[in-house]
């Protein structure tokens, strides 16, 4: 029987590091404190990505584009006749054509649309230059990122119910094993690469995984940086850290309305059942400091989702805000009641950051999910 060399190792090895990665991206976006894992596993996809475009333009015979096959009428002719096939395709056939180009800009648009979310929604990254003017439609860029990673579902699915078709319609050429050994059983011209092609492949593919390690291992790098400053409390109003954080965590002014922290403030001798008063001189100053740095003013993500999903603006507790209660339903209750949190209020026993003023993705501690 003939065979055919038709995929050489770097388009073999491309495609499974892309599987790979697709996969492992996908997975990380499971929970928010893992967020830096997906933006570096998506930053090795976007090199893989880049790789190949360039791998379609300067690669090897059958991987590039223009031996990719687009004529509507082949594809007509592929489709209609995929039962008694007139012809073999040594590399892609139209149909997978289609798909291959379709999910590479698919691909394409999920990242760019992943890092315009990233930096807009959490004021990270290359794009977080975009958060001042777009922070308002946070949820929008998520929702477009979300809607392309559907689409390279669909995609994928299209892809391997494919393959699988193939393999059971035309068996005998091997399509589904070419892309482990490289060999199709058909007539054709061997794929060999150049020395400049091996070249490429090795800094490509290598410089892929380097993006990985670089974002895993290089603290606040590029691609991750957050730009939203840490605040120093202790040194902006020392009165305010002195008397908010004597019982419990201190609440960034941030997380509640201005109408929420007039009405806490009116009534401190019976705060929560504690006794909260104040001299007037301290009260005045550290109502003014909260009223002045209030969720309204804040474009953090935290503040912005509390402002939108806030019914009762006379709410002073956060753990009762809608806002709160949605974003930790998936948090167990005992891990709340465990002996290292005891309870919803204790925001610092599960966010290292948020004495500092902000509450960072990565920032949650691993208790947080385990007691
Ligand atoms: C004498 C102790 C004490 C002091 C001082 C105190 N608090 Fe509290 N605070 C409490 C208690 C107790 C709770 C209820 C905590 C809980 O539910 O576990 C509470 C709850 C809160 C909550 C709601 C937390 C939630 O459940 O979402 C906010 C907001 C708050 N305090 C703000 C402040 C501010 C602002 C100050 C400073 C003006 C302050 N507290 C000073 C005892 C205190
Ligand atoms: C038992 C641990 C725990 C406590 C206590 C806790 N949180 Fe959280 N918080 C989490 C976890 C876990 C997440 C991530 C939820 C997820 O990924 O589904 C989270 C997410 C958040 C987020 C969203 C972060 C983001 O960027 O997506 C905010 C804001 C937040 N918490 C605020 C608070 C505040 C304010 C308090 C205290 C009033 C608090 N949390 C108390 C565990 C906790």
């Amino acid at each position: 029987m003939k065979r055919v060399y038709v995929w050489t190792l770097p388009t073999r090895l491309f495609h499974w590091l892309f599987v790979a990665f697709i996969v492992a991206t996908w997975i990380s976006a499971d929970e928010d404190r893992w967020l830096s894992i997906h933006v570096a596993l998506g930053s090795t996809l976007a090199g893989l990505l880049i790789f190949r475009l360039l791998w379609g333009i300067m690669g090897p015979k059958y991987s590039k584009f223009s031996d990719f096959n687009f004529k509507i009428s082949e594809l007509k002719e592929y489709l209609a006749g995929i039962f008694h096939p007139s012809r073999v395709y040594v590399g892609h056939n139209p149909a997978a054509s289609y798909i291959m180009i379709a999910m590479f800009i698919t691909v394409g648009l999920a990242i760019i649309s992943g890092f315009l979310a990233y930096g807009i929604q959490e004021n990270r990254g290359i794009l977080a230059f975009l958060h001042t003017e777009a922070f308002r439609q946070m949820d929008l860029f998520k929702e477009i990122h979300e809607f392309f990673v559907n689409a390279l579902l669909v995609l994928i699915a299209v892809h391997v119910g494919g393959v699988l078709v193939d393999r059971y319609l035309h068996s005998s050429e091997a399509t589904l094993t070419s892309i482990f050994d490289g060999y199709k059983n058909m007539e054709g011209d061997n794929v060999t690469l150049s020395l400049v092609q091996k070249i490429m492949a090795a800094i490509g593919i290598g410089g892929s995984i380097g993006i990985l390690i670089y974002v895993l291992s290089i603290p606040n790098n590029l691609l991750i940086a957050s730009h939203t400053p840490k605040i120093n409390y202790e040194k902006e109003h020392p009165l305010f850290v002195n008397e908010c954080a004597s019982c419990h965590t201190l609440y960034p002014p941030s997380l509640l309305p201005q109408q929420s922290w007039v009405k806490l403030m009116e009534d401190l001798s019976n705060h929560f059942g504690d006794d909260a008063s104040l001299e007037s001189a301290d009260h005045r100053s550290i109502l003014e400091y909260l009223l002045e740095h209030s969720a309204e003013g804040s474009r953090q993500e935290m503040s912005v989702k509390m402002m939108q999903t806030l019914q009762n603006r006379d709410i002073i507790a956060i753990t009762q805000t809608q806002f709160w209660k949605q974003t930790h339903r998936h948090v167990p209750v005992e891990v709340f009641q465990s002996d290292l949190v005891k309870s919803r209020a204790n925001c610092k026993a599960c966010h290292s950051d948020v004495e500092q003023g902000v509450i960072e993705d990565n920032a949650i501690k691993s208790i947080a999910i385990k007691g």
